[in-house]
């Protein structure tokens, strides 16, 4: 756990982390230190001597004269106002090139509360490490920085203080979201998700903080008609469950949300199994359910105006002959039937049960949101940093997509041409599972369209790719599980 903290006293730390920024295409330097004021030109020769050249993702390490260690992270070119999601990333990279301190200060330039909130944000998300699994190897492996000190002239502001509430808020929350990312599912299971959220969520205040919790067994989900969670679960010795999490703010709730994530704990591909190689990221294959989730957390920390209702369909899917057969139809809850063509299509099962059961409830939505790794084709269209978001109604997407932006979450609007509709036709029953081979991603949006209400503005969001990163850590993002789309929720909800 890494804390926050703003400060505008005397430096204690022995680390002081800072600002490098270029200023021409010839390696001019210059030092921006935010707040704190520096003799600069003694140390701007030891930068230059060392080769620095202030580009993002960048950082050197120098002995100090204000510290004992001065760490320099790259701005890229001087700027007089630089971007929010600069700043993040810069602290970012420099938390995580700071593994095994225990503190540093951060003192970079944040001209206003909300560049101050992403230095935070940033210096806080950077401090991640996954180490639960190693033992033996352990002593090898290096402990994040455990307490990220803020300086600035504004440390004794209200405002400022609120705004590193909020960034430790996000960053407790993101963690536990990559933490669950990066469990293997052999010790994480639909039950197990369901019981961490559990303790979770008595932890967070329970009742008291406006959060309840109910679980449905593999024998509830049966005899309530989910056909879509049991018929993906059935192949696997661990059965699935539904968890819903809701939220209820104290005093009159401003709107009402349905969020919805994709939790498949393990996604062998079932009967159309996957090729080996590539199978063990699947384990990431319950990252939306675990931002949904989270995200409900950190709102509901944040006491926000808004009642949420979170829903996280979870099941393993896996080939046994017990497993659903391509051929075999299944009910979605509500009654429509799926010939399913291909078990490996299953988020698309599993969402759709939760979805029909979300706008089951007497309690009127202003909105649904659902989030799921769902198709290949969303990393093959944007790529592994930038999502997709489709959806039913342009005003909630265009809010979204503002939120995403101020957040520093990348986001793209994706189309679902009707057109494309008819290839999900199904000879024997509603629908099919899958429909065109081409433009995968929007096939897949248009089936979770079949499961909402016209009139409900509804957005799906497709993070197959920058939900777990394969390649090098960079700025803020570790290796691994990433954390995605729970601040762009948050943020929306913020605005809502
Ligand atoms: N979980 C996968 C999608 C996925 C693939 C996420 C790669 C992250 C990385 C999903 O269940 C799946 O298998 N989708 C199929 C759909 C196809 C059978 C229509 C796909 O994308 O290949
Ligand atoms: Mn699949
Ligand atoms: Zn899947």
């Amino acid at each position: 756990m890494t804390t926050i903290k703003i400060s505008h006293d005397v430096l204690k730390d022995d680390i002081l982390v800072l600002g490098l920024a270029s200023t021409n295409s010839k390696g001019g330097l210059v030092i921006e230190s935010g707040d704190l004021a520096l003799d600069t030109k003694a140390i701007l020769a030891a930068l230059k001597d060392v080769g620095a050249t202030g580009s993002t993702d960048e950082v050197i390490k120098i002995p100090g004269s204000a510290a004992r260690l001065m760490v320099f992270t790259g701005l890229g070119k001087k700027s007089n106002s630089y971007g929010h999601e600069v700043l993040r990333r810069a602290a970012g990279a420099a938390s995580r090139a700071l593994v095994g301190s225990s503190s540093a200060t951060f003192a970079l330039p944040c001209s206003n509360i909300e560049n101050l909130g992403a230095v935070s944000e940033g210096a806080a998300l950077g401090a991640y490490v996954f180490n639960q699994f190693r033992s033996a190897s352990k002593a090898e492996h290096k402990a994040a920085l455990k307490t990220i000190t803020i300086y600035s002239a504004s440390a004794t502001k209200t405002d400022a203080k609120s705004v590193i509430t909020r960034a430790q808020i996000i960053a407790d929350y993101t963690f536990l979201v990559r933490d669950l990312i990066n469990t293997p599912p052999s010790h994480l299971t639909p039950d197990s998700f369901t019981k961490k959220f559990g303790a979770v969520v008595k932890s967070a205040g329970g009742i008291k903080a406006g959060l309840k919790i109910t679980i449905w067994d593999e024998k509830q989900l049966k005899s309530a008609g989910f056909g879509g969670i049991v018929g993906v679960g059935q192949g696997s010795a661990n059965p699935p469950r539904l968890l819903h999490i809701s939220y209820t703010p104290k005093g009159v709730a401003k709107k009402r949300f349905a969020f919805v994530g994709k939790g498949i704990t393990f996604d062998s591909g079932g009967l159309a199994l996957k090729p080996a190689l590539g199978m063990e990221v699947m384990k990431y294959d319950m990252s939306g359910a675990a931002a949904v989730c989270a995200a409900t957390l950190a709102i509901a920390a944040l006491k926000l105006p808004v009642a949420i209702e979170t829903w996280a369909p979870l099941a393993e899917n896996m080939p046994s002959d017990t497993a659903t057969r391509p051929s075999d139809i299944v009910t979605i809850f509500g009654g429509k039937t799926v010939e399913v063509l291909n078990p490996d299509a299953e988020g698309r099962l599993v969402l759709a049960d939760a979805m029909m059961k979300a706008q089951s409830s007497k309690n009127k939505l202003d909105g649904m949101i659902d989030v799921a790794t769902l198709t290949g084709a969303q990393i093959t269209a944007l790529g592994t940093r930038t999502s997709a978001v489709m959806g039913n109604n342009e005003d909630l997407q265009s809010s979204f997509l503002d939120a995403s932006k101020r957040c520093g979450e990348a986001f793209w609007p994706m189309p679902l041409p009707e057109e494309l509709r008819a290839s999900l036709d199904s000879p024997v029953a509603d629908l099919a599972n899958i429909g065109d081979k081409y433009g995968g991603m929007l096939v897949a949006g248009l089936f979770l369209k079949e499961f909402v209400s016209p009139d409900l503005p509804w957005l799906h969001l497709d993070i197959a790719g920058p939900a777990y990163n394969e390649a090098k850590p960079h700025g803020y993002t570790p290796i691994g599980g990433t954390g995605i789309a729970l601040r762009s929720l948050v943020t929306l909800v913020e605005s809502l």
